[in-house]
């Protein structure tokens, strides 16, 4: 069931106080991926998730670098094409990048020119949502694009109000349902 599913995975995250630094609580996914049940269980997750919240999804876009670990599993499942966001500098040939603010600092996001048409539907994946800053880049960038992202983060129990996306402004709740 979903229950036992949701049971699994969240058995399978590890909370780490004050890592990186202090009053941060850091939340480790890798015993997720070291768990062959519970890798299933995250992607049947997210798969029954979005053929249910977006059924027309046409490309998963997946955040540097946890994002990679989950959306290609994903992708297949769904039969669609993987795309790498990544941090800048990492991508070669004509690349799109969209700067954004970090707690402390900045940080920007890149994606290859010609990795999504316009108007394809997109559904971006990462592994948790914190600040929200890192999803609302890679939206406007898919923006930048003329795709249409899908605000969408992971984690079945983190699934926590996109609080800072473009499409819903706060208002798509616990599972970040729309388009
Ligand atoms: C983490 C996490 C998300 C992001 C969330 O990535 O994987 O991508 O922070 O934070 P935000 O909502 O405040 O933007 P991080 O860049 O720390 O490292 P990673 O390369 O290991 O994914
Ligand atoms: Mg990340």
């Amino acid at each position: 069931t979903r229950e036992a599913k949701l049971d699994l995975v969240i058995k399978h995250i590890k909370s780490f106080p004050d890592f990186p630094s202090k009053g941060i609580l850091f939340r480790d996914i890798c015993p997720i991926l070291k768990d062959p049940g519970a890798l299933t269980a995250v992607t049947d997750l997210f798969e029954e998730h979005v053929r249910q919240t977006h059924p027309l999804v046409e490309l998963i876009v997946g955040l540097d670098a946890r994002g990679f670990l989950f959306g290609p599993l994903l992708a297949q499942r769904l039969g669609v094409g993987f795309v790498l966001i990544r941090k800048k500098g990492k991508l070669p040939g004509p690349t799109v990048s969209v700067a954004y603010k970090l707690e402390y600092g900045e940080a920007e996001v890149e994606v290859q020119e010609d990795a999504v048409a316009p108007g394809q539907k997109v559904l971006l994946i990462d592994d948790l949502l914190a600040t929200g800053g890192t999803l609302y880049a890679a939206c406007e960038l898919m923006k930048k694009q003329n795709a249409e992202p899908a605000c969408f983060a992971t984690m079945p129990y983190l699934w926590s109000t996109c609080s800072t996306c473009c499409y819903c402004h706060g208002s798509c709740g616990p599972t970040n349902t729309h388009y």
